[in-house]
């Protein structure tokens, strides 16, 4: 017998899916769970609406995915969960319980200041602020794709400096010494390859890409601003506006994203998983 294709609705002209008449609580099928893989793949972002995912569900759905990454500020994990990562503005004792505590949070991609970054995030929603709090994800493949000529020749084949620091400055989340000492700014390609597709996307963000290595300051602070600017242009982007029960998938290696303001007197609370590429290219994705 033939599977049944799951039916999806695009998002935007390039990237981006709805993944309509998915459970990823409980078990899932090797043919549904192969689908995912190749929707996720080709699309960037896959939403799944509706869900109703324990922390068990969404921890043991990531992992088909990918192993996760336990996140190194150890004080916004949850407490039985590790492998959630608390996004939330929720606070105890006057501390926030979780990332990205209050309002905007400017483009971003998740850990792309380490070593080896995440390929893969899956942010659950459990409470959101009745307006705000939307998130915007950006097409980095197709932003490398049509890039103008004067910049692809710049960052083809170069490198830039990410920096957690940067970022933690810009939203006064410094981290503790030991964190900080483990989270050196790094160099990475302008340009990503996807590990899985070879598709090649920008690489660089305003929230935490500091230098293009190889030209003077100057020069680098200009063209950062450029491709910063280019990046973000509405052509590439898919805004998503929250309901309670969203799953969103989306591709690390591709895709950043960003959030919009919210009113901080409304809780917002959802859980993250941070899925990292396979560590083995001979395991097949
Ligand atoms: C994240 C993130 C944005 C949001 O979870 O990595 O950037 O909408 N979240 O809270
Ligand atoms: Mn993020």
């Amino acid at each position: 017998m033939v599977a049944k294709a799951l039916e999806v609705r695009p998002l935007t002209e390039t990237f981006g899916a709805e993944v309509l008449g998915v459970t990823l609580s409980g078990e899932i099928s090797p043919d549904t769970l192969a689908e995912i893989k190749a929707l996720w793949l080709r699309y960037g972002v896959l939403l799944f609406r509706g869900q109703a995912m324990t922390k068990d569900d969404q921890v043991g759905f990531s992992r088909l995915i990918g192993p996760l990454e336990i996140h190194i500020r150890a004080e916004w994990l949850n407490d039985t969960h590790p492998e959630l990562l608390q996004i939330t503005n929720i606070r105890k004792d006057g501390k926030a319980i979780g990332a990205l505590a209050d309002g905007e949070v400017g483009w971003h991609f998740d850990q792309i200041y380490l070593p080896k970054p995440a390929i893969g995030s899956l942010l659950y929603s459990i409470k959101i602020p009745p307006v705000g709090g939307g998130t915007h994800f950006a097409d980095m493949t197709t932003a490398y794709a049509r890039l103008p000529q004067h910049l692809r020749q710049i960052v083809d084949g170069r490198n830039a400096i990410q920096s957690y620091v940067a970022f933690n400055t810009m939203y006064s989340t410094d981290a503790n010494a030991t964190q900080t000492t483990m989270t050196p700014d790094i160099a990475h390609p302008l340009v990503r390859t996807h590990p899985y597709s070879g598709r090649r996307a920008l690489y660089i963000c305003p929230g935490m890409t500091v230098k293009i290595c190889g030209l003077p300051d100057d020069e680098s602070r200009a063209v950062l601003d450029e491709l910063f600017a280019w990046q973000a242009r509405d052509e590439f982007v898919y805004r998503h506006d929250w309901a309670l029960g969203d799953g969103l998938l989306w591709d690390n290696a591709c895709t950043m994203h960003r959030r919009d303001d919210f009113d901080g007197a409304h809780e917002r609370l959802m859980y993250r998983t941070t899925i990292l590429p396979q560590p083995d290219r001979a395991i097949p994705f």
